[in-house]
C-alpha cells in the first residue's frame, strides 16, 4: 500500500516506518493517525516482516496531535479524538511482532505517547520527550496517564505531565524511559542490532511473551502467573518450541518457521 505521510522500508525482515511530515515536526494530524493505523495493519500480516522500527523525518519523532486541528474541537470530538488515538496505539502495543521506537527528536505529547506504545524506546542523544499538554489547558489522551505512570513509576510520570517540561535522551534513559541512549547517526543502527537480536528467536514465543508482560499489568500478580502458566503451555502445541529445543539439545541455530 502506498502512504503519503509515512515512508515504509522492509529489509531482512526488519520494517521501518518513518513518519514523514518534517515541516510540522511529524504532527499526527487525522491522516497521520489513518496511515500508521493502516500500515501496523498492513505490516501485521506481512510474512516477510518480523519486527518493526518507528522513527520520524527531520528533526524531529513526533511532536505531538497537531495542535491547529486541536484547538478549534469541542468536547465530544475531543473526546472521540482521544478514543481513536487511544485504538491506533492500542493496535502498536499489541502488535505480535516486536516494535521499537528509535527516537530521533521530539517525542512531545502525542509522540511521546507514541513512544511509550512502542515495546522498546530507543533514544538518540538528542531526543527531547515530554508531556507538555498541560501548557496547552489540556491533559495527554492518548495513553500517556496511562503507560508513563506504569512504566516510570506515579511519582515521575507526574513530575513529566504537571511540569510540562521535556527531558533530553540521557535522563530519559536514567529514569527507565527510553532502554538505551545513543549519538545520534548509531541510533537507527542501534535499533536494528535489536532487532536482529530479537529476529533470531521463535516468533510465537515474542508474541506470547508481549502477551503476558502487557496482560500482567492489568491483572494481580496471582491473575498474571495463571496468564503465564496458561501462553507457557500454550507453547508446548507450537513447531517453533519443538524446533527451539532440539536445536540447542544438537548444539546447532535453530530454524524458526514461527508456527
Ligand atoms: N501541531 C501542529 N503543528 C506543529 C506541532 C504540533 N504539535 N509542533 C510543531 N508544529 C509546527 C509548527 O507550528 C511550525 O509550523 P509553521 O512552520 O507552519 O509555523 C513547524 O511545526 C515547526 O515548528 P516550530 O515551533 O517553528 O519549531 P521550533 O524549533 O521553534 O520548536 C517545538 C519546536 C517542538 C518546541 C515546538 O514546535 C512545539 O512546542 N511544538 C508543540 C509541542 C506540543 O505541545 N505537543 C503536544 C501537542 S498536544
Amino acid at each position: 500500500m502506498a502512504y503519503d505521510l509515512l515512508l515504509l522500508d522492509v529489509a531482512d525482515r526488519v520494517a521501518t516506518v518513518t513518519v514523514n511530515r518534517p515541516d510540522k515536526l511529524n504532527a499526527l494530524n487525522d491522516q497521520v493517525m489513518g496511515e500508521l493505523e493502516s500500515v501496523f495493519a498492513e505490516l501485521a500480516s506481512r510474512d516477510d516482516v518480523g519486527v518493526i522500527i518507528l522513527t520520524g523525518s527531520g528533526r524531529a519523532f513526533v511532536a505531538g496531535a497537531d495542535i491547529k486541528a486541536i484547538a478549534a474541537r469541542q468536547s465530544a470530538e475531543l473526546g472521540s479524538m482521544a478514543r481513536h488515538g487511544q485504538s491506533v496505539f492500542r493496535a502498536i502495543e499489541r502488535s505480535t511482532k516486536p516494535v521499537i521506537a528509535a527516537v530521533n527528536g521530539f517525542a512531545l505529547g502525542g509522540g511521546c505517547e507514541l513512544a511509550l506504545a512502542c515495546h522498546l524506546r530507543v533514544a538518540s542523544a538528542q531526543a527531547k520527550f515530554g508531556l507538555p499538554e498541560v501548557t496547552l489547558g489540556l491533559i495527554p489522551g492518548y495513553g500517556g496517564t496511562q503507560r508513563l505512570a506504569r512504566l516510570v513509576g506515579r511519582g515521575r510520570a507526574l513530575e513529566l505531565i504537571l511540569t510540562g517540561l521535556p527531558i533530553d535522551g540521557a535522563e530519559a534513559h536514567r529514569i527507565g524511559l527510553a532502554n538505551a541512549v545513543v549519538a545520534p547517526e548509531a541510533l537507527l543502527d542501534t535499533a536494528r542490532s535489536f532487532a536482529r537480536a530479537m529476529l533470531k528467536n521463535g516468533p510465537v514465543a515474542m508474541a506470547r511473551a508481549i502477551a503476558a508482560v502487557d496482560g500482567g499489568l492489568d491483572r494481580t500478580l496471582d491473575e498474571g502467573l495463571a496468564l503465564e502458566a496458561q501462553l507457557f503451555g500454550s507453547l508446548g502445541d507450537t513447531a517453533d518450541m519443538r524446533e527451539g529445543t532440539a536445536a540447542f539439545l544438537a548444539k546447532r541455530p535453530a530454524g524458526f518457521t514461527g508456527k
